[in-house]
């Protein structure tokens, strides 16, 4: 029952683009559409409602438009960064359009950065707004899985074991740079998914310990590939390494006359078909997000906890970035990285 007679809900995927954003936008058509509710998409992110010149920004999403990209990468919607939603003007601008366009609830797709333009709303414009976390990061708090994540961590260990091959054959030594921004999350599941004799990342490393980690696994390395002939693989986050992958191997040259082979997979990670649980999470939360705006619900992110789908405040979601799982960090520092160089 629709009985805030809500007519008119928006939407936007913003940020980096992530794997199932298509199938959250398709399930949030439908469930407009069962509840006799009509939806405009606005492109290019924000900037769909702050740069309004352009009427190509704004159109009446309907089934035929969904049809058929449930399995699509990207975002028919388009995504951009928003600079000038970071201004009080850009904000009005975007208060502005949306009173414009006779819009009840505005739904926005992205990551936390995303989550901050709907907050800045708040202060303009009175109507629902709701977050959808999508992001490869899985960095968004208050949700066990964010939209994306899980396509982008399949993507990398398709990748990697594909690197591992090669690796093999000639002995060699990887250093694969992983995207996450400033959070470990795909690192570590990636790092560990693909037996990488080292996971680095901001969980288990700090730039303070520098040389120290250099020294650790210059010596790590030599006493591997003293006890086996057989490749070695490190996985790093992205912007961890002073100089990042490429960087820590000219490194371990100089350093012990190591030859490492530096590989960045780079927006790799962000294409490709979503894998089904990316589909099924984002499909719950689009349809999630129609019945959050009909309960009335305001200022929330539409998150999923131990697989039931829940509400959690914009600004909690916002606090922190979330923590890579202490349990995931423990086992690989622990045990696994431990007894794989020595037992092999
Ligand atoms: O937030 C998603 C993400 O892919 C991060 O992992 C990465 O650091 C960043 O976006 C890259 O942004 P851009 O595509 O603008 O270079």
């Amino acid at each position: 029952m629709n009985q805030l007679k809500i007519k008119r809900i928006g939407v936007l995927t913003s940020g980096g683009d992530a794997p199932g954003m298509n199938a959250a936008i398709r399930s949030l058509v439908l469930a407009a559409q069962h509840y006799h509710i009509e939806v405009i998409g606005f492109y290019h992110g924000y900037n769909g409602l702050v740069c309004q010149e352009n009427i190509s920004e704004a159109k009446s999403l309907t089934l035929k438009d969904v049809n058929g990209i449930i399995h699509c990468g990207g975002t028919i919607l388009k995504s951009a960064r928003c600079p000038q939603m970071l201004t009080t003007q850009g904000v009005k601008q975007a208060a502005k359009t949306l009173n414009e366009q006779a819009i009840d609830a505005l739904v926005v797709i992205g990551g936390d950065g995303s989550f901050n333009g709907l907050i800045a709303l708040k202060e303009y414009w009175p109507g629902q707004l709701i977050g959808i976390p999508g992001t490869i990061d899985n960095d968004v708090d208050g949700t066990d899985f964010t939209i994306g994540f899980a396509t982008a961590v399949n993507t990398a260990i398709e990748a990697i074991d594909k690197i591992r091959d090669t690796a093999d054959a000639f002995e060699r030594i990887f250093i694969v740079e992983l995207m996450g921004r400033h959070s470990g999350h795909i690192t570590f599941n990636v790092g560990i998914a693909c037996a990488a004799e080292q996971v680095l990342s901001f969980e288990n490393f700090s730039v303070d310990d520098q040389s120290k980690k250099l020294a650790e696994l210059a010596s790590e390395i030599k006493a591997a590939k003293e006890n086996r002939h057989s490749s070695y693989i490190i996985v790093i986050a992205e912007n961890l390494w002073p100089g990042g992958a490429a960087k820590l191997a000219e490194e371990l040259k100089q350093a012990a006359n190591i030859d490492c082979t530096a590989c960045i997979l780079g927006h790799i990670q962000r294409g490709g078909s979503p894998v089904p649980k990316d589909r099924l999470i984002a499909t719950k939360m689009g349809v999630a997000s129609v019945q959050a705006i009909i309960a009335g619900e305001n200022h929330i992110m539409v998150a999923e906890q131990h697989s039931a789908i829940c509400y959690i405040p914009l600004k909690q979601a916002i606090k922190h970035h979330k923590r890579v799982n202490q349990q995931l960090v423990d086992a690989q520092e622990n045990i696994l990285a431990v007894t794989a160089q020595t037992q092999y």
